[in-house]
Formats: structure tokens, C-alpha cells, sequence
């Protein structure tokens, strides 16, 4: 199959061309660079540098592919806040600019990644997919915005399209260095470099975090069943963990206590964070279940391999 995927060269999007390589497909990445590193694409993947709201450059790119895996984003939920009109621009604007494309190239899926941001602020109930949602920050409504976006071209236009709602992916190569990077990340480094670590809130906040590899072993399966029209489904494990307990067992594992700073809590911040795995289990006979020590084993390893480049 003929897979090309926009933000290919990030973190998720990366592991996704990684497993679809494996898998035997003919992969190729589009990426503008921003946050992702050439150095992630697999070296048998093809490369194009692009924006999502380049529509000419999409259109050229999406001539002769199958499924279009759509993960290029601005992802942070504070950065969304402090440029709610940026994040518009990127994920809104550029994700209708990916759906147009890859219906004028008769392209037959987009697999698009969306979030459990969409969920809100929060309950410790597992979420379901048929929940009303209550996206609290720019972000989560953008991606919103997204599903329905895709709803519209699944059920109207004839491009299969799936939504993936992410709940906290971790991993190795999600970078560390910015203020808005993902806790898994910031925590690991912090921690291999012996810094104190900041908790917005109490630190009793829980989320469902995912090891990338599940995720992308996920998104290879929806790129390949048979027949979809529209379909939105959660991507997590059904476990909460609270920030605490996040920190004490990447603590453990490094054999090292950490130092907390407190600070208040977070704008835009969702108190509780849990998949419901029904669906995913249905549709997929499987659920992410690599064990959080393994995965925060993993990603420390490769956060010790590149503590050196790291700014923080
Ligand atoms: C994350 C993702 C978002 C995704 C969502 C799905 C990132 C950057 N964001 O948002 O794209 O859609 O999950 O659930 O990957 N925290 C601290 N100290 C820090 C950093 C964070 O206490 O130094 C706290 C935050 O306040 C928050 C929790 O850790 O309560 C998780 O934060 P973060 O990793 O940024 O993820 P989400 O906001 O859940």
C-alpha cells in the first residue's frame, strides 16, 4: 500500500512511518520541519518538505497514494492558548487543506490523530467515544473541529476517514526541550539531569499514558482493515495515572529521588484523563498494554542518549 504521512518526521508520526516500513509498505513523509527532525524519517521512507496549508504541494504529493496518515499538528495545550489564532491556522486551516487534497487525488483514507482534549475538563470515568465533548482550550476545539471535518468528507464525499483520539502518548524521541513539550518527556530529562521538577497543581491529576509504539501499531491496523466510512475511537490503555505516581517510578527506575517544586495550576489543564477501550477493542481485538515501567524505561534510555543536545 501507498501510505504517506503528513508530520511523519515527529515523534508519533515517526514510529507510524517506522512500523509502516516494516510492515511492507511504500511510505513517504511530508513534514514542514518545524518541530519534527529529518533524522527520524526511516531511510527507506521518501521525504517532502511541506506545510499542510501548502494545498499545490499536497496535491502533488497525494497523486498515487492509498491512505493518508495525518499527524502534522501544533499539539500543546498552553502554547494553543497564548496563539489560539496560529493553532486555528495549522490545525484547522490545514487539516480541511489535507482533506480537500486527498479528495481531489481520490486518495481512499485519511487516518487523522485527534485527542482526548476534546473530553474536557475531566471526571474519573473512563472516556467514551459518545461523550458530548467539552474541549477547554483552542486546541481541543480545533481537533474537534477536525472530526467533524472528517465526518463531513467520510459521509459525504467518499474518503474513508478515522479519527484517533490520543490520549498521553510518551516515548522515546518526544523531545524534552520547550516549555510545552509532554510530562513524560520534560520529567525524564529533568530527572537525568538531576533537576528539581515543577508540578502545576497538586499533582493528583491522573492521565492514561500510552507507549508510541502501541499507538503506531494502532494507527498500521486502521491504515489497513478493509472498510471504514467514518469512525472516531480512543487511543489509551483504560489505566489512570496520577502525576505522582508518574514521577515516583521514573524516580525508581533511575534510582534517584525527585525534588518537586509546586506551582499553581495550569490554564486550560484537564483534571482527569481516561480512555474507555470498548471501542478500540472491537475494532482492533487488542489493546496498548506495554507495561509504564517498560515504556518509561525505554524513554529514559533515550533521553540518556540525547541529554547531551538538550536545552531545557
Ligand atoms: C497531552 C498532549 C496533547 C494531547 C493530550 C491528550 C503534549 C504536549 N500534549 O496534553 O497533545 O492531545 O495529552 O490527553 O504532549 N505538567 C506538570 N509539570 C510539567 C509539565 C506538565 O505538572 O513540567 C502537568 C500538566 O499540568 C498536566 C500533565 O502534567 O496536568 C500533563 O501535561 P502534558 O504532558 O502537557 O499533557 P496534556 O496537557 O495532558
Amino acid at each position: 500500500m501507498r501510505i504517506l504521512i503528513t508530520g511523519g518526521a515527529g515523534f508519533i508520526g515517526s514510529t507510524i512511518a517506522e512500523q509502516c516500513v516494516s510492515a511492507g509498505h511504500d511510505v513517504t513523509v511530508y513534514d514542514n520541519l518545524t518541530t519534527g527532525n529529518r533524522a527520524n524519517v526511516p531511510a527507506t521512507a521518501g521525504f517532502i518538505e511541506g506545510d499542510i496549508r501548502d494545498s499545490d504541494r499536497l496535491l502533488k504529493a497525494f497523486k498515487g497514494i492509498d491512505v493518508v496518515v495525518h499527524q502534522a499538528a501544533r499539539v500543546s495545550v498552553p502554547d494553543s492558548i497564548a496563539d489560539p489564532v496560529g493553532f486555528w491556522d495549522v490545525n484547522v486551516v490545514g487539516t480541511r487543506c489535507v482533506l480537500e487534497s486527498a479528495r481531489r487525488c481520490q486518495v481512499r483514507r485519511v487516518v487523522l490523530a485527534s485527542t482526548a482534549a476534546i473530553y474536557g475538563p475531566g471526571s474519573l470515568d473512563a472516556a467514551r467515544e459518545e461523550d458530548a465533548p467539552r474541549p477547554a482550550s483552542p486546541y481541543a476545539d480545533n481537533k474537534l473541529l477536525n472530526e467533524l471535518d472528517a465526518a463531513y468528507y467520510g459521509q459525504h464525499l467518499g474518503v474513508e476517514t478515522i479519527c484517533t483520539r490520543y490520549f498521553n502518548v510518551y516515548g522515546p524521541r518526544q523531545r524534552p526541550d520547550s516549555p510545552y513539550a509532554g510530562v513524560v518527556s520534560i520529567m525524564s530529562a529533568k530527572l537525568r539531569l538531576n533537576e528539581p521538577l515543577t508540578i502545576f497543581g497538586t499533582g493528583q491529576q491522573t492521565r492514561d499514558f500510552v507507549y508510541v509504539e502501541d499507538v503506531a501499531r494502532t494507527v498500521l491496523g486502521f491504515c489497513e482493515i478493509r472498510n471504514a466510512v467514518h469512525d472516531v475511537i480512543n487511543i489509551g490503555t483504560g489505566e489512570p495515572t496520577s502525576l505522582l505516581a508518574l514521577v515516583d517510578t521514573l524516580g525508581r527506575i533511575l534510582d534517584r529521588e525527585p525534588r518537586l517544586v509546586h506551582a499553581g495550576p495550569r490554564p486550560g489543564d484537564v483534571l482527569h484523563s481516561v480512555a474507555n477501550v470498548t471501542r478500540l477493542a472491537a475494532r482492533t481485538g487488542a489493546v496498548p498494554a506495554t507495561p509504564l515501567d517498560w515504556g518509561l524505561s525505554r524513554t529514559l534510555d533515550w533521553i540518556g542518549g540525547s541529554v547531551g543536545q538538550i536545552a531545557l
